[in-house]
Order: C-alpha cells, then sequence, then structure tokens
C-alpha cells in the first residue's frame, strides 16, 4: 500500500474554474463528421442528419465548446465551401487526410449541431493557404447583422441572425513541416497580426488565438512563441499548446507521467508569453488554449479502408482513421491530464480533447450501429460535471515511483475545486501505482466535512487487465463503480484508491 498527503486550504485558491476547459474538437478528418456527429439515414439520424445518439452522449460528456473544422484539415479549407445548397457545394480533394470531401457538412450545419449540443463554436481559419482577405470574409459572413453582402448571403443561405463565434483560431499547427502551408515563426507571426486585425476590424468583440508549437518536443519550441508573440502580442488574447501522449514500448510507468509532461509544457509556455510581456511592455497577458490534447498511439494513419469509397485515384472519402480503443490505462492517464489543466487554471483558459468521435475519441460511432462511450469519456464527464467554482491549490506529499523518462513521480496525483455556493467540494484522484492500492489522507483547512454526495472509481474490471476497453461487441466493460469506504469527518477526507484506478470524490463542506 503506498501512501499520500494532500493538504488544501480555503484561502489558497487558484482560479475560477474556465468552463472552457472542457473543450472538445471535431475535425473533417476519418469519420468524425460523416458517420460521427453527422449521418443522414441513421436510424437515430435528426431532421438534418445529426446523430441524437451522439449528440446526447455529447451533452453527457459535458462538451464546452467544439474547435472546428480542423486541425490540419483547415489550412487547405475554403469556407465557401461549405455554405449554400449542398447540391451546389464543390468535391474537393483534402490533402492533409488523403481524402475526398464532399463538402456535405459546412459552417452552417456545424452551428446548427453546436445549439443542439448545447456547445460553444471555436472556429478555425486557414492561415495555410489563404490569408487576411479570407479571414474578414467568414468573420463578416459569420458575425456581421446584415445589409452587406457577405452577411446577406449568410441570411440567404437560412440563417438571418449572425452566428455571433466569439472564439476564432488563427490558423492551425503552423509551425510543423507537415501542414500545408507552413511558414516561419516571422512568416506566421506577421500573417497573424494582420489577420488579427482585419478580422477586429470587422467584430472587435471576437477572443483569437494564434498558434504556439504543435508539441514541446518540435525543434523550434520556445523560440516559436517568442517571435509568434513579439509580432502579434497586442493582437491575440490566446496562444495555442498541442500534446499527444501514448505508451512507448510498454513503458506504463512513463506513460501513466505524462501529465509531468504537461506540467512542464505549460509552465514554459507562461513563462516565454510573459517574457514577451516585460520585453514589449504589454499590460495584458496573454492565456493559454490547450486546444488540441489526448492519448494517441500514433502508429501512422490508416485503420481500415471501406474500399467502395475508395475512389480509382485511391482518395477516399471518410475513411476509418486512428480510431483508437482506449484502456483502462489510457482513461488513468486521460483524468491526470485533466488534473493538470485545472492546476493551470490561472492561465489555461481553454482545452480542446481531440477529437470528439471516433478520432481519437472519447466517443465510438458505428456506422449505421450503435454509439458508446470509450473508457477516457468517465473521467472527462465526471469533471466537467463536478469541477465547479473556485480551483483550489494542492499540496501533494506523495509516495513516489521511477519512470524512465521523468525522473520520480508521484504515484497519487490530484486536483481539487471547490463550488462555494453549492456548498461542494470535488476532489479528481488518480493512482498511478500499478500493483498497489494508495491510502490517501486530505486535511481540510478552514473546511468542516459533510455528507459524501459523489464516490465513483473506475479501474482495471474483475478478472481483466488494464488493457480493457470497451467494444462493439461490449460497451461497457470499463466504466465508473462505487468507491467504497471514503470517510470525511471534520477537517479530514480518508479514502483508499485500488491500483491503478481514477477517482472522484465530492462532498458537502462548510467554511470552518
Ligand atoms: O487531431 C489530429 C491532428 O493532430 C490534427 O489535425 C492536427 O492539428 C494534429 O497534428
Amino acid at each position: 500500500m503506498s501512501r499520500a498527503r494532500i493538504s488544501i486550504d480555503r484561502d489558497f485558491t487558484i482560479s475560477e474554474v474556465p468552463r472552457r476547459l472542457f473543450g472538445s474538437f471535431v475535425e473533417h478528418m476519418g469519420r468524425c463528421v460523416y458517420t460521427g456527429i453527422y449521418e443522414p439515414g441513421h436510424p437515430e439520424a435528426d431532421e438534418q442528419g445529426f446523430r441524437k445518439d451522439v449528440l446526447a452522449l455529447t451533452r453527457e460528456l459535458g462538451a464546452t465548446v467544439v474547435r472546428y473544422p480542423g486541425g490540419n484539415f483547415v489550412s487547405g479549407y475554403n469556407w465557401e465551401d461549405g455554405i449554400g445548397p449542398v447540391a451546389n457545394r464543390p468535391r474537393r480533394l483534402d490533402g492533409a487526410w488523403h481524402t475526398l470531401e464532399t463538402n456535405a457538412f459546412g459552417l452552417h450545419e456545424f452551428v446548427d449541431w453546436s445549439a443542439k449540443a448545447g456547445t460553444e463554436v471555436m472556429e478555425a481559419i486557414n492561415l495555410g493557404t489563404r490569408g487576411v482577405d479570407a479571414a474578414r470574409q467568414i468573420v463578416e459572413y459569420a458575425n456581421h447583422p446584415g445589409g452587406t453582402y457577405l452577411s446577406d448571403l449568410r441570411a440567404a443561405n437560412g440563417h438571418k441572425g449572425p452566428f455571433n463565434i466569439k472564439l476564432w483560431c488563427l490558423g492551425n499547427e503552423m509551425d510543423g513541416p507537415w501542414q500545408i502551408g507552413h511558414k516561419t515563426a516571422d512568416e506566421y507571426g506577421r500573417l497573424a497580426q494582420e489577420a488579427a486585425k482585419a478580422m477586429r476590424f470587422v467584430d472587435p468583440g471576437i477572443e483569437l488565438v494564434a498558434c504556439g508549437s504543435s508539441s514541446s518536443g518540435m525543434p523550434t519550441f520556445g523560440a516559436w512563441e517568442q517571435t509568434v508573440l513579439t509580432h502579434a502580442y497586442d493582437e491575440v488574447d490566446y496562444v495555442s499548446l498541442h500534446a499527444y501522449y501514448q505508451e512507448h514500448d510498454g513503458d506504463a510507468a512513463s506513460f501513466l507521467a505524462s501529465a509531468v509532461d504537461m506540467d512542464y509544457f505549460i509552465e514554459s509556455v507562461v513563462a516565454t508569453a510573459d517574457a514577451v510581456r516585460a520585453k514589449g511592455k504589454h499590460k495584458k497577458h496573454i492565456n493559454l488554449s490547450f486546444d488540441e490534447w489526448n492519448v494517441w498511439y500514433q502508429r501512422g494513419l490508416d485503420g481500415e479502408d471501406q474500399p467502395e469509397r475508395v475512389s480509382a485515384a485511391g482518395w477516399r472519402e471518410h475513411p476509418r482513421v486512428i480510431e483508437d480503443k482506449y484502456n483502462v490505462t489510457d482513461a488513468v492517464v486521460v483524468g491526470t491530464l485533466l488534473n493538470s489543466l485545472l492546476r493551470h487554471g490561472d492561465r489555461v483558459k481553454i482545452a480542446n480533447q481531440a477529437q470528439l468521435v471516433n478520432v481519437i475519441a472519447p466517443i465510438l460511432a458505428e456506422e449505421n450501429g450503435p454509439a458508446w462511450r470509450q473508457s477516457i469519456f468517465h473521467p472527462f464527464a465526471r469533471m466537467a460535471e463536478l469541477a465547479k467554482g473556485q480551483i483550489l491549490r494542492t499540496r501533494v506529499v506523495s509516495d513516489k515511483y521511477a519512470t524512465a523518462r521523468f525522473g520520480d513521480a508521484d504515484l497519487v496525483d490530484v486536483s481539487a475545486t471547490w463550488d462555494e455556493e453549492r456548498g461542494r467540494m470535488a476532489f479528481f484522484l488518480a493512482n498511478r501505482g500499478l500493483a498497489e492500492a494508495a491510502d490517501v489522507e486530505v486535511a481540510l483547512r478552514g473546511f468542516d466535512a459533510g455528507r459524501i454526495t459523489r464516490a465513483e472509481v473506475l479501474t482495471v474490471p474483475e478478472g481483466a487487465d488494464r488493457f480493457a476497453a470497451n467494444l462493439l461487441g461490449a460497451r461497457d466493460t470499463v466504466g465508473l463503480k462505487p468507491l467504497d469506504g471514503v470517510k470525511a469527518a471534520g477537517d479530514e477526507l480518508k479514502l483508499t484508491l485500488p491500483a491503478l484506478s481514477w477517482a472522484v470524490v465530492e462532498l458537502e463542506v462548510a467554511t470552518a
């Protein structure tokens, strides 16, 4: 049995929980849009072709904001291809994923889908093959009330009122040589600055995200952020971060400590942004948009192709790509990544798990078949539901274990929130120990513990191993079950986490 002692204090808060931390991502990639959120003809499709089963799961997941339409896809995308009568929309080659894009789903459909899902739209613009003009035009089309060519075109296409999209990404992963229209930091920084200016001339109320590095492992990481922000500091509000984690060669110990890398990445970008702030004598702070993160087993792009969808020239319509099946270990890692995001909620104000459906996603949906929750769905859904109010600073003294990639790491990982209005506190805990349970004691300074209102755990199901996953034939193998034996009294909370587990404990608290 390992041990951990956690202390929190009602006076030591980090920030209000940014609701946009529980974001997701829909890209025109693989089966995320087509046969994911959109499948006319599916028994669950509504009158617009949106899958109601997937919509229901999206609402249960608790996603607050959804980034669209890419990803790498956006860097070759003409937004105008996705508006107007569907029959008139062009079929195009999408070079990012070597896919045939029908454009049956576009901006209007995504705005309508978002309204049904209860999510905010986060729209990415193409700064790969396009520039300032297309950037300002899409803002006018989406947000101008009317009386101009583009806003009247929107009305003619069925939306009289403006979409009022507040959050915009200035391109995607422009530091990556794989990106269509990849740029140097100076080239991109200047373009982002000018596109931002032109977009704000159309709608001064928008919020803008500049591309940071596509991972902390990029050779240009650090220098890229510094150069881009030096150009665009005054024009943008956020800088983006992307990170994907996976288990390498059976090294579960390091994989389970992935959040150590996420902490490092976030803290490095904060330091860089603040250094540019100091050097440029700027007043405002640039916040962080972690707008792609997840576990992703990067074995190459292709899963099974669907031969009936491959054209003579080898281009495919919404093939199966990177449909990772997530297991118990992945869910524990996702829980710790969410903890890292929450613990940095003073600067990370937006985060999008990539992606929502089928493509490295918490939801799987079979064409003409069912939709279900992957293991990683559960920590996300519970945190989106229960992380409310203030984020509390947590001091953790935990037994440690050795990892090859990140040195010694805490066996127990935690984040905590306190909703003063509802008189509730929530703890999100992970035990990274593969073989040992962990005894956890929490000192609640300034609080008086009351009734436990939720205590649930996700761990290895009986008779299974850490690779257990929810598959088509057995869709509920991995899930949440009650966590027994949680005790709260006075200023103390005690619980035991099973080996390799993620848990949530919510309790009533009064301030002492
Ligand atoms: O989410 C999958 C891909 O990963 C995105 O298109 C890209 O931005 C990133 O490299």
